[in-house]
Parts: structure tokens; sequence; C-alpha cells
């Protein structure tokens, strides 16, 4: 019986690049997807970017750009990997979409006309100088408990302790660098504990979740749900809140949301009805893709809002782990963070869907890319055990016998191994136990090629009056070969897709039993390649040099800045009277020292002769003065009056002045020789 199917991977951040992390999830996801649409099922497929939030607004900040830019930038860049690794979605869109915002104030006035939301005054670090509150990550200090420098302001990174932002010894913005405040707000708050019943209930006893990811729930129930806070303060990218001053959802409020926005958006596009995958009654199964990670926003936070909304609640959650490579997590410095464009320069997608594949059953365990082992999988299984079973057999064919296939089998019994493991293969898809279906095919394949070398179709070929034996036992050969194949097609697609121009048909896993006899191939192409060590190599190294050329981004303002035409200055600032210009007292000073502040990636620190007093100055052009001794000695412009300033590394007390849009395009001014240290500037 066929079924209606909704199913989502998570929707990746638009602020960093898709890595090998996320393609773990997509493969598994396209995986399972493509095993439906082979059962003939009615799969609708969705994904996109989660666009809204602090880090995107920051990042685009930093690149001089529009949050809007930026995310249409990433999501046709993101879309162009998941292609890349075969992820067949049928639509790939984003949370800032006008189908989003109003499934989002929907299922907000929902959950207020039940009486679920509830303001409170919550006291929160706020950067004076970028007038933000700061998110926990966004303030770095002192660890509380071990003292390590610069921790974030959720945990610390050396002794694992989690604490409050405020708890933080030192802490500064690490926006502005400048030292943060306490400040009061009214914020927003979902009254989580008030679904506490239901929620309770469709965990336990509904086969949402695993087993064990169900039990690590009960501990989270045990500790008793929190109210959960959906509200930000301006300056915000994403939503407004309808009923409130200046407020705007939380990202994680909006980003489940996008699951079906991306669904509505595809369904209007092709007709279809996107409410018969969503509503509270519909006869359809919904199913989400997630790491571990954000279990808790999938399995409480959203089943909670879309019941009082009377949607559909997810009918399965399906929780991975992490991937780690070579048994430790993905490091950017080893070159073992490897991003999924990088990857696709140096092989195949579809040697990493077979490697993770072999690894992935429906536990939420880490998954390890082993390099050596990876390679060692791919050759030995894709290229010597499943290809060679093609290559070796449909020379003969071709030559021989004008490429048709006998009219029956050689070795019938060869046929019933084939459609013994048919309904395990199929059971196994089902439970996402890809492992087992992959030891199940290569058994079948051990035993395929166990035949032909034991039937040896070269020696046949050479005896005489033996036509009907190579023909029938080469034709075995390839059907099984096409078996292989049907059972592999939703984890190989693209070889799938290859054997069917050479078979010349459609391979299904229905009908994976029914030999070809009496059947035209096509010529054979080689199908696969054998992966080399040193590609492996040359792709770490790579991926070593895609870090370098962050960091340099990160310094570097981009092209985009390079405004030109009209748009190429600054806008000119509002008037003001001599008067106003006198209140800023620059004067003339000499650079006496400078020095690089390791911590800081983008300050020098110099100490300015000003004539009357010495100075420290701290001055954001590290990018654009390499030769940092160059400085000593130089005379500068400096605003003398300007308040001084707590950094974390000590006071900043005054401004260097320079012009340029910034990184490595700073220009300090200069003085004509004559004026003295401490003359003002008029
Ligand atoms: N934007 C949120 C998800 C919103 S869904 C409504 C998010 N984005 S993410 O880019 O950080 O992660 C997207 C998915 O990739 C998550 O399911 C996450 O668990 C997964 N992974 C990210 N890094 C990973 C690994 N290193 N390994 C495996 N999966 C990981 O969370
Ligand atoms: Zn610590």
């Amino acid at each position: 019986m066929t079924k209606k199917y909704f199913v989502t991977s998570a929707l990746p951040y638009a602020n960093g690049p898709i890595h090998l992390g996320h393609m773990l999830e997509h493969i598994q996801s396209d995986i399972y997807v493509r095993f439906l649409r082979d059962m003939g099922h009615d799969v609708i497929y969705v994904c996109g970017d989660d666009c809204h939030g602090t880090p995107v607004m920051i990042k685009a900040g930093s690149l001089g750009i529009t949050p809007e830019e930026m995310i249409t930038r990433t999501r046709a860049d993101h879309y162009e990997d998941l292609k890349g690794f075969l992820i067949s979605y049928d639509n790939y869109y984003q949370t800032h979409s006008p189908e989003n915002e109003e499934f989002s104030d929907y299922i907000y006035n929902c959950a207020r006309e039940k009486g679920f939301i509830v303001k409170k005054k919550i006291s929160q670090l706020f950067d004076p100088d970028r007038k933000m509150f700061l998110p926990d990550r966004f303030v770095k200090g002192t660890c509380p408990k071990c003292g390590a420098h610069d921790q974030y302001g959720d945990n610390c990174e050396v002794c694992g302790a989690t604490y409050a932002p405020t708890e933080l010894k030192d802490a500064y913005s690490t926006v502005s660098g400048i030292t943060p405040v306490l400040m009061d707000s009214e914020h927003y708050f979902f009254n989580l504990p008030k679904a506490e019943e239901f929620l309770h209930d469709y965990i336990r006893n509904h086969g949402v979740l695993e087993k064990e990811m169900a039990n690590k729930l009960e501990e989270w129930f045990l500790q008793g749900l929190k109210e959960w806070d959906i509200s930000r303060d301006a300056p915000y990218f994403g939503f407004k809140i309808p009923d409130a001053d200046n407020k705007y959802f939380y990202v994680w409020l909006d980003a489940p949301i996008g699951y079906f926005a991306s669904l509505k958006n595809y369904c209007v596009q092709h007709n279809l009805n996107y409410q018969d995958y969503i509503k509270k009654d519909a006869d359809s199964i919904m199913i989400h893709f997630i790491g571990k990670d954000i279990l808790y926003f999938h399995s409480l936070f959203w089943p909670a809002i879309l019941k009082n909304a009377d949607f559909k609640v997810p009918d399965h959650i399906f929780v991975h782990g992490y991937v780690t490579v070579n048994g430790t997590k993905m490091s950017k410095s080893k070159g073992t963070f490897i991003k999924a464009k990088t990857f696709l320069k140096y092989l195949k997608p579809e040697t990493l869907r077979y490697y993770f594949a072999s690894k992935m059953n429906s536990s939420a365990v880490d998954i390890d890319l082993s390099l050596d082992d990876f390679v060692a999988k791919v050759n030995s299984d894709i290229v010597g055990k499943i290809v060679n079973l093609a290559s070796r057999t449909q020379g003969f064919i071709h030559k021989r016998f004008s490429g048709k296939l006998a009219p029956c089998a050689y070795e019938p019994k060869m046929y019933e191994k084939i459609a013994v493991i048919k309904e395990a293969v199929i059971a196994s898809y089902e439970k996402r136990n890809y492992a087992e279906v992959i030891r199940l095919v290569s058994a079948l394949s051990d035993e395929a090629n166990r035949y032909i070398d034991n039937m040896a179709p070269w020696v046949i070929a050479k005896e005489e009056d033996s036509d009907d034996k190579l023909l029938g036992v080469c034709t075995d050969g390839l059907n099984l070969f096409a078996a292989l194949i049907t059972y592999l097609k939703p984890i190989l697609p693209n070889l799938a897709k290859d054997a069917e121009d050479f078979l010349n048909t459609t391979l299904h896993l229905n009908t994976v039993d029914k030999p070809l006899f009496s059947h035209e191939i096509h010529k054979f192409k080689p199908l696969f390649s054998r992966i080399e060590k040193a590609t492996i190599d040359d792709m770490i190294e790579a991926s070593k040099e895609d870090l370098k050329e962050e960091a340099k981004k990160n310094e570097t303002p981009p092209k985009e800045q390079e405004l030109q035409g009209d748009n190429a200055f600054e806008p000119l600032s509002d008037e003001i009277t001599i008067d106003d210009f006198m209140k800023i007292d620059l004067r003339v000073g000499t650079i006496v020292t400078a020095e690089e502040v390791p911590t800081a990636n983008k300050l020098l620190k110099l100490c300015v002769d000003l004539g009357f007093e010495k100075r420290q100055v701290f001055a954001g052009i590290k990018a654009a003065y390499k030769d940092v001794q160059s400085l000593v000695g130089r005379k500068v412009v400096v605003v003398a009056n300007l308040k001084p300033r707590k950094m974390k590394f000590g006071l900043s007390e005054g401004m260097v002045t320079a012009a340029g849009p910034g990184g490595t395009e700073v220009y300090l001014l200069s003085v004509d020789s004559g004026a003295k240290n401490g003359d003002r500037i008029h």
C-alpha cells in the first residue's frame, strides 16, 4: 500500500559551509527517501537554510553586506554542495521567506490564544557599543571554575564547566571587544511545562523515538521542563513578533516551522495541497532526521507548538550521532574538518555515501570516518566486488553473443540467492539499518564472485561447443550484478543510473528477483575507479588550506565591499558647526612602541607620545600593518579626548585616526614634518 511521507533533514545554518558532519544526516535521509520512492510511496522531501539569528547578522555585517544578500549567496552555495552529494530534495528553501513568516505568526497566535505565552523581565549582558544584547556565544572571558582564558559565555572548553555568562571573569563582548553590562528587558516565553503531560505521553507511547533517545528525554522530564524564551530584542535578523514592540522571534522558533514553509512553497508550485501532509488528522507520515544535539528542540518545543496550532506532530524523529574523522572530532588544524566542496573536488560523492551507509543504523552513536578504512572499503567492495562482476562477464556477451543475454539461467540456484535476501534488505532499509543492507549485499557479491571464479568463463570460452554454457554463466553473472546494484540503488544512485544504461533497463527493489533473459545490453563503460591514497592526502592538505583562506577572509573585507560608482562613498554625516568639530580634540602624536596582542585577531597595542603625556591605544590595524615595528617613530593623528575604554586587554586611551574600509585596507593619517607631538589639529 502506498503511503504519503513528508521527510526533512535539519536546516543548516546560513552562516557556515556544509561539511561532512552535515553530510552524514543528508545522506542518511536521502537513502531513506530514495528507498521509499523506489517502493512506490508518495514522498515529499524538503530542506533549506536556517537564516535567522545573531551569528548571521554579525557575519553579514563583518562581510559588509546585508543579511539578505548573505543568505541568498549561502543558500545557492549550500544547495550546490548538497546536490553534489546527490541529495534528492524536492525543495531546498529558506526560513527567511513569506511562507515561514505567515506560519510563524499563525503558530505563535495559536499559542497565545491558548494561554501558552508569558512575559517576564530578564537581565542579560548587553554590548553598550553595539547597542545589542549578547547571546552567550558572543561573550568570552575567564572561566569561573578553572581560570582558563578566552572561554565562551556558556561553557568552558578546558574544564567542561557550564555557567551563566554573568559568571565569567573579565567578560568581554566578542563583537566589540568591550566589557558588557547587565541590562533588563521584557521577554516572551512559551510555557513548556504546561505541555508536559501531552509531551510525556507523546514521547513514551507513540514510537516517535528510538528507545535510547526516549530514555534521554526521561531525564529531561525528571529535571522538569523549563519555560522557553522565544523572543529577542532588536537588532536581530528574524521575524518581528506580531503583537510586540521591536521584538523578534528567536531563531529556534521559526527554524522548524521552516520545514512547513519549504513544503508549502513546493506544493504551491506543484498544485498540491500542503495540508494533506501536515494537518492534524492527515493520513501522512511526518519524519525529521536530526543530529543528537538538536533533540530537545525537535522532541519538546516543536511538538508542543504544533499541537496548539492543530497541526500534525512528528510521527518519527530519527536521531543520528556525530561524525568523527580518524577517531577524533573533526579538526580544522588537522585538516579533518572537511568541507563538502573540498571532498567533491577530490572524490566521488558515492564513496562517502557508501562508507557512511556501511556504518549507519538506527542508533545515535557517533560514526567514524577512518580514512584508511574508507579507501580500503570503497576499493574492495564497490570496485573489487561489484563493478568487477560486470566487467569480467560482459565482454563475452558482447564479443560472442552480440550483446544479447541467454534465454534462461545456467545455474538457477544463484537466482534463489538473490530472492532470499530481498525481504531482509527491505526490512533493513525500513529500519535505517544500512549497515545491514551492505552486509547482506556484500555476502551476496562474495557468492556471486565465487561462482564466477569457479565457473571461470575465460576457461569455458576456450573450450569447444561451450557457447551455451559461456552465455549462461555470463548471463548469471550480469543478473547477479544487476541485483547487487538494485539493492544498493538508494545508496549509489549514480552508479545505478550508469548500470541501468549499460543493462538497458531500470532497476527496482520490487522486481529485483526478475532476471533479464534474452535481453540486449548496451556497451560497457568503466563504472567506478579506485581511490588512491594520495588523493586523500591531497584532500587533507586542501582542507588545511581552506582554513587559511577562511582566516584571511575574516581579516580582509570581501570584494563586494569595494563599492563602485555612486555607492563608492559612505553617505555624508549630518552637518555640524565649527563648535561641534572643536569638541573633538585631535592631537599630533608619535608611536613609540607597537606590539601584537596575542589573543586579539585584529588589534595592535600602541604607545603614543602626545608630548604632554604618553597614551596606550589599541588600534584595529593588525591586518593592514603586518610589519609592526615599521610603525615605531611614525607621526599620527590621535583623538585625544575620547573617553577611555576598558578592553579585555587593558585600557584604550584614545584613538588613532585612519581611512579605509577595514581589514588589510586601513591607512593611517600622516602629519607633515614640522608638527610637534601634542600640537592640536584645527
Ligand atoms: N539550524 C539548526 C537546525 C534547525 S532544524 C529546524 C542547526 N544547524 S547546523 O548547521 O548546526 O546543523 C544541522 C544538522 O547537522 C544538525 O542535525 C546537526 O546535528 C548536524 N550536524 C552538524 N555537525 C555535525 C557533525 N559533525 N556530525 C553529524 N552531524 C552534525 O543545528
Ligand atoms: Zn574552565
